[in-house]
């Protein structure tokens, strides 16, 4: 199988944006997270988390994303569960729907990590360990706050995961919570641990 530090190869050889690979790097801690709540394979689940959006900078539209970047990955080794997933996570494009856990897993923590960076950028300490859950809650209705985060998809995507694997018992605001737990507990690999804030 395919190691956590050549799946990150793949991020580097690809991805120029900083905010895109700190995009993958969330939802990877997130996917690691659930992983191991499910007693799941936590390295395969995180696989997927960090190499979904490896080729958004190669093929920039929803009809070539993530399709056009599947053979380099089969290439490399990642295995199938994982390729489905990636696939899984834009069906209208694709085609290929989503039916494992690890498919529902992967976009119900897709947007939902641009919450929490949004959050942890929103403040003067840049730091996602000063993130709560109550305030990204007191934000979710601010159209500006994290703009690019489509609510209603989020409530859809979060309630399949729910009803997929948590026999329907995961609400929005839990499932928010996991995330900004995984998240802080990726504060340096995010670059969300304070180096960003500015000096007094
Ligand atoms: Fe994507
Ligand atoms: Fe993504």
């Amino acid at each position: 199988m395919m190691t956590r530090e050549e799946a990150w190869q793949i991020v580097c050889d690809h991805v120029q944006a900083v905010g895109l690979r700190r995009h993958m790097v969330a939802v990877e801690a997130a996917m690691r997270r659930y992983a191991g709540l499910l007693g799941e394979d936590v390295e395969l689940w995180g696989l997927a988390g960090l190499l979904h959006d490896y080729d958004w900078e190669i093929h920039p539209t929803l009809e070539t994303h993530p399709k056009a970047g599947i053979p380099l990955l089969a290439g490399r080794g990642v295995p199938e569960p994982v390729l489905h997933a990636i696939l899984a996570h834009n069906s209208e494009g694709t085609g290929v729907e989503r039916e494992s856990k690890l498919d529902f897993a992967l976009l119900a923590c897709d947007e939902v990590t641009g919450l929490v960076i949004a959050a942890a950028l929103v403040r003067p300490t840049k730091d996602v360990r000063d993130v709560e859950v109550k305030s990204i809650q007191k934000r979710w209705k601010e159209k500006a706050f994290a703009a690019g985060v489509d609510r209603p998809g989020v409530e859809v995507a979060t309630a399949d995961f729910s009803r997929v694997a948590f026999d329907g018992a995961l609400d929005l605001w839990t499932h928010v919570g996991h995330v900004v737990a995984a998240m802080q507990g990726a504060a340096a690999a995010l670059e969300l641990d304070g180096r960003l804030a500015k000096p007094a």
